[in-house]
C-alpha cells in the first residue's frame, strides 16, 4: 500500500488516542454481555441485544444492584475512572465509547480511500445530458415515493397557515446540495455560477435559521452556542488532523461558523433590548456597516484577518499561480458577505409575512388570484432579468456581482416557493432528508466519493471501486458515501449528546479541560515518538 504525503504527528497522535477508546469499547462490550446475563437471571430483563441507549444500561444496573451512577460521578473524575478502566463508568458509557470506536473507523476508511491507493480512481466526465438526467430522475424517483403532505392545521382556521420552515429549507438544502456534489463528481464546470447561487442560499438559511432562534428563543446559554459548534465543526476537525487538510479545505465550515458567529453576537450582544424595533435596525446596520468596512475598504481585511491566518490560511498545492494564503477566504467568505444579513432581515419579517399572507388567504378568491398572478408575473420578469444579465456573465465577471445580487433568485425562489397553500404544504421527504446531511455530504465527498490523493489537494479524481464500469462505480460509491455520511450525522449529534449535554455548563468545561489536556499530552507524545528516531539517526 503505496502513501501519498508524509505521516503527520496529529495522525500519529489521533491513532494512539484511539487505541484506549478501543480497547475500553470491547471491555465494555464484554462488560455489558455479562452484566445482561445476570440481569435476565436477576430480573428477567431478555432484552439482551439491544443494549444501544443508556438508559437500559442503567435499568441492568439497578436490576444487578450496583451503586447508583450519580453517586459513583462525583466520587472522581470520569476521565481517571477511564483511565482505570472502572466497570461502572464503562458499563454507563458503553454506547459513547462504541460511536467513539465507530467514528475512529470511519475516518480511517476515509484515509485508506483517500491517501492510498489500495482503491483505485477514475478520470472525472462530463456530460450535461447525463448530469441532468440523474438529476432530474432522483427528483422525479422522489416525488414519485417521498411527496409529502404536511398538515398543520392551526385551531380555529380551517386553512393550515404555518410555513412550515424546517422542512421546506431541509428540502432546498437537499435540492441544492445534491446538484452541488454532483458538480464535483462530473466536473461539471459550466454549473460554476448555479452552485454560487446555492452557497450563498445555504449562507442566506444560517442568517435565517439563526436569526429566528435567537430571536424567538433568547437562549444564549454557553451550551446550546458549545452544541451549534460542536455540530458545524466536530467532524471536519477530525477530518483535517486525520487527512492533514487545512480548516479551509472545507470552506464550507470556516464561513458558516463565521456567519452563525456574527448572527449570535448580533443578537446576543445587548440581547435585552431585542424586543425593540429600533435595536434590531440598530444592529443590522451595524452588520451592514462592519461588513463593508472589513470587506470594501482595501487593506482592513488583511488587517483583520491577517492574526487567524494559522486557521484559516490555504493554498491549493496543484494551483499553478501563486496565490496569498488568505486569499482563499478573502474570496469565499466575501462572496458571501451581505446574503446573512439579508436572512436575518427576512427573519425578522417573517412574522408580518405570515400575516399578510394569510390574510391574502382569507380574501375573495378572484382579488386573492389577481393578486397572486401579479406577484408570480413579478417574480418571473425579475427572475428572468436576472438570468438573462446576471447569471449568464462569464465566472470572473459574475463573481464580482454576485455578492450585489444572489439575493435575487433567492428571493424569487422564497416567493414562489410560498406562494400557493399547496405548494407550501408539499414538500419532498428524500431532499429533506438529504438536506438534514448536507454538512457531512460535503466534508465525506472529497474523501470517499471523489479523491483528492494528498494533504489540501482539490479532489479532480473519483473513487473508484468498479474499474470500467464508471456509471456502476457511480451508483455503488454513491450508496457507500451517503450511508456513511448519514451515520457520521448520526455520531457527531449522539457524541454531542455526551460531551457538550444542553444545560450543563459545568460538565461541558471540565469535558473541554480533560479533552484539551489529553490532546496536548497525545501531541507531545508523538512529537516525542517522531523524533527520537531522528535524534538516533
Ligand atoms: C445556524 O447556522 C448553522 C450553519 O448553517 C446551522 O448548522 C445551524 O443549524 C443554525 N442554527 C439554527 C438554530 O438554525
Ligand atoms: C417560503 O419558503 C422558504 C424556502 O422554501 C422558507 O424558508 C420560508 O420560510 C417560506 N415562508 C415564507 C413566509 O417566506
Amino acid at each position: 500500500m503505496e502513501n501519498f504525503g508524509p505521516i503527520t504527528p496529529g495522525q500519529v497522535s489521533l491513532l494512539v488516542g484511539f487505541v484506549p477508546v478501543i480497547v475500553a469499547w470491547l471491555y465494555s462490550e464484554l462488560l455489558v454481555r455479562q452484566n445482561n446475563s445476570n440481569a435476565s437471571e436477576i430480573s428477567r430483563c431478555s432484552d439482551a441485544d439491544s443494549v444501544g441507549n443508556d438508559s437500559k444500561i442503567q435499568l441492568l444496573e439497578g436490576g444487578t444492584s450496583l451503586t447508583p451512577p450519580s453517586e459513583v460521578r462525583r466520587s472522581s473524575p470520569s476521565f481517571l475512572r477511564c483511565l482505570l478502566m472502572d466497570k461502572d463508568f464503562l458499563l454507563q458509557n458503553h454506547s459513547t465509547l462504541r460511536s467513539l470506536t465507530e467514528f475512529g473507523a470511519i475516518l480511517s476508511l476515509y484515509y485508506v480511500c483517500d491517501r492510498t491507493n489500495l482503491f483505485g480512481e477514475s478520470d472525472q466526465y462530463y456530460s450535461r445530458d447525463l448530469f441532468l438526467f440523474l438529476y432530474f430522475l432522483l427528483i422525479v424517483v422522489a416525488a414519485i415515493t417521498s411527496l409529502k403532505k404536511h398538515q398543520n392545521q392551526s385551531p380555529g382556521s380551517g386553512k393550515s397557515v404555518r410555513y412550515l420552515n424546517r422542512d421546506q429549507t431541509e428540502e432546498w438544502k437537499g435540492l441544492m446540495q445534491v446538484l452541488f456534489v454532483m458538480y464535483h463528481y462530473f466536473g461539471a464546470l459550466e454549473t460554476y455560477n448555479a452552485i454560487r447561487t446555492f452557497i450563498a442560499a445555504y449562507v442566506w438559511m444560517t442568517g435565517f435559521g439563526n436569526f429566528s432562534y435567537y430571536y424567538v428563543r433568547k437562549d444564549f446559554s454557553l451550551s446550546r452556542f458549545a452544541q451549534m459548534m460542536w455540530r458545524l465543526n466536530f467532524f471536519v476537525a477530525f477530518c483535517c488532523i486525520a487527512l492533514d487538510n487545512h480548516y479551509m479545505f472545507y470552506y464550507i465550515c470556516p464561513m458558516h461558523t463565521f456567519f452563525t458567529l456574527m448572527v449570535y453576537c448580533a443578537l446576543g450582544l445587548f440581547n435585552k433590548y431585542n424586543k425593540y424595533g429600533w435595536a434590531i435596525a440598530a444592529k443590522i446596520g451595524a452588520c451592514f456597516l462592519v461588513i463593508a468596512v472589513v470587506w470594501e475598504v482595501p487593506g482592513v481585511f488583511d488587517f483583520v484577518w491577517h492574526p487567524f491566518a494559522f486557521l484559516l490560511g490555504y493554498s491549493d498545492p496543484d494551483e499553478s499561480e501563486p496565490h496569498g494564503p488568505m486569499d482563499e477566504w478573502h474570496y469565499r467568505s466575501g462572496l458571501d458577505r451581505y446574503i446573512w444579513i439579508l436572512g436575518m432581515i427576512y427573519a425578522y419579517y417573517h412574522p408580518t409575512v405570515e400575516r399578510w399572507m394569510q390574510k391574502l388567504e382569507e380574501t375573495r378568491v378572484w382579488l386573492q388570484m389577481l393578486i397572486k398572478a401579479s406577484i408570480v408575473a413579478v417574480c418571473f420578469v425579475v427572475g428572468y432579468l436576472w438570468y438573462e444579465y446576471v447569471f449568464k456573465l462569464d465566472r470572473r465577471t459574475y463573481i464580482a456581482y454576485h455578492p450585489y445580487t444572489s439575493w435575487i433568485p433567492i428571493t424569487v425562489y422564497i416567493v414562489l416557493r410560498n406562494i400557493t397553500q399547496q405548494f407550501r404544504n408539499y414538500t419532498l421527504a428524500l431532499f429533506g432528508w438529504l438536506g438534514k446531511i448536507t454538512l457531512e455530504t460535503y466534508i465525506s465527498q472529497c474523501h470517499i466519493w471523489l479523491r483528492t490523493g494528498g494533504p489540501d489537494k482539490r479532489a479532480r479524481k473519483n473513487l473508484s471501486l468498479i474499474p470500467n464500469y464508471p456509471m456502476l462505480n457511480f451508483l455503488l460509491t454513491t450508496a457507500i458515501y451517503v450511508t456513511v455520511a448519514h451515520r457520521v450525522f448520526g455520531l457527531t449529534n449522539r457524541l454531542k449528546m455526551a460531551f457538550v449535554p444542553s444545560g450543563d455548563d459545568k460538565r461541558m468545561l471540565c469535558n473541554i479541560v480533560v479533552a484539551a489536556i489529553a490532546a496536548i499530552v497525545l501531541y507531545c507524545f508523538s512529537l516525542v515518538v517522531f523524533n527520537v528516531p531522528k535524534m538516533l539517526a
